[in-house]
């Protein structure tokens, strides 16, 4: 396959440095503090994250492989032949590859990724692995209405693939507003295939975000890095720390940057003052048992028509289709 055919069509609209300087500043307006969490993701928060996904403590990415390992030939073989897969995120290889291979007749790929060089990666590595699958990219944010390439060939379903628990980051509202997003886009056949990690011990979860050798740590301070190159702002970082513990009630890893000092911090024009302690809000990641799942998913119109588990019970994917679909499969 050509490049010219892997170009991926482009509807980015991250937002200008401009609205990126409003949203930190209404963050840090905020009582308490709180920034968004996609703003980890620049070139090295990226590359943290992935590290990350190899620490010992972080169980999720293994699980999750372990789980499509297991099961990816009966969920390909309960999705069906000819089938549009989109996933949201560039997808990390394994997973991806892992389904490709036991789909029957795939009609098209359209891995859809806001970070060029992620999406460009995954497309030439399974361009390499599948030369003869279509591959459509999507450039743009997952989050907004999507406007999903021509498709080859008629596809018997849309599935949309939302794997690696990212759904987790989401508030529960964001959360629904997401999935109500996706049902739409899937159309009545189709179905969302989408990881979710399981509640557990508090110590195993906790233990996944504060890995010992301290990449969590670099990862939710580089927020700060990127902001002060981006806006120029002037976060002293050995003044600030990560902390992330589990609210065992409402179920999620909540991380903070906690300032260490008293001490203000220049953004724009802005001066946003911290208390000793004061802690910003950077991150949720929700866990869920199957009937929280459940609960979430019916909210959005949908309704669970398959679960599957890793070996040890850490991970869950889970298969949603519209309500009253579940009987037709
Ligand atoms: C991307 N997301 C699913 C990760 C999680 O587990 O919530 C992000 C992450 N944050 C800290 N460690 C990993």
């Amino acid at each position: 396959m050509s490049l010219q055919t892997l170009e991926a069509r482009d509807d980015n609209r991250r937002p200008p440095a401009s609205e990126l300087l409003e949203i930190v500043q209404r963050g840090l307006r905020a009582e308490p503090k709180q920034l968004p969490s996609w703003l980890f993701y620049d070139e090295r928060g990226s590359q943290l994250f992935e590290r990350i996904c190899e620490q010992p403590e972080y169980y999720l990415t293994r699980a999750e492989i372990a789980l499509m390992d297991t099961h990816a030939a009966e969920i390909a073989a309960v999705l069906g032949p000819d089938v549009r897969l989109v996933e949201y995120g560039s997808g990390n290889a394994i997973k991806t590859r892992l389904l490709l291979e036991h789909l029957a007749s795939p009609v098209s790929y359209v891995p859809v990724e806001i970070a060029s060089a992620s999406l460009q990666a995954s497309v030439q590595r399974l361009a390499a692995q599948f030369p003869t699958l279509p591959l459509q990219p999507l450039h743009t944010d997952f989050t907004r209405a999507l406007r999903l390439p021509i498709p080859p060939r008629a596809p018997r379903r849309t599935i949309l693939y939302f794997p690696g628990s990212t759904i987790g980051n989401f508030e529960q509202r964001d959360a629904v507003q997401l999935l109500r997003k996706m049902r739409e886009e899937m159309g009545d056949a189709g179905g969302i295939l989408v990881g979710a990690d399981l509640k557990k011990d508090a110590a195993t979860i906790e233990a996944a975000y504060n890995d010992r050798a301290g990449v969590t740590v670099d990862f939710t301070l580089n927020m700060l890095t990127r902001l002060n190159r981006e806006l120029g702002s002037d976060f002293k970082l050995d003044t600030f720390r990560h902390r992330a513990h589990y609210n065992v009630l409402a179920g999620r890893i909540e991380t903070h940057i906690v300032s260490t000092c008293a001490q203000k911090v220049r953004v724009g024009r802005m001066q946003a003052n911290f208390a000793e302690g004061e802690a910003m809000l950077v991150e949720y990641s929700c866990k869920y048992s199957p009937s929280d799942f459940k609960a979430l998913a019916a909210k959005a119109g949908l309704e669970v028509a398959r679960v599957w588990f890793d070996p040890d019970v850490l991970f869950s994917v889970q298969y949603l289709v519209r309500k009253g679909q579940s009987s037709l499969l």
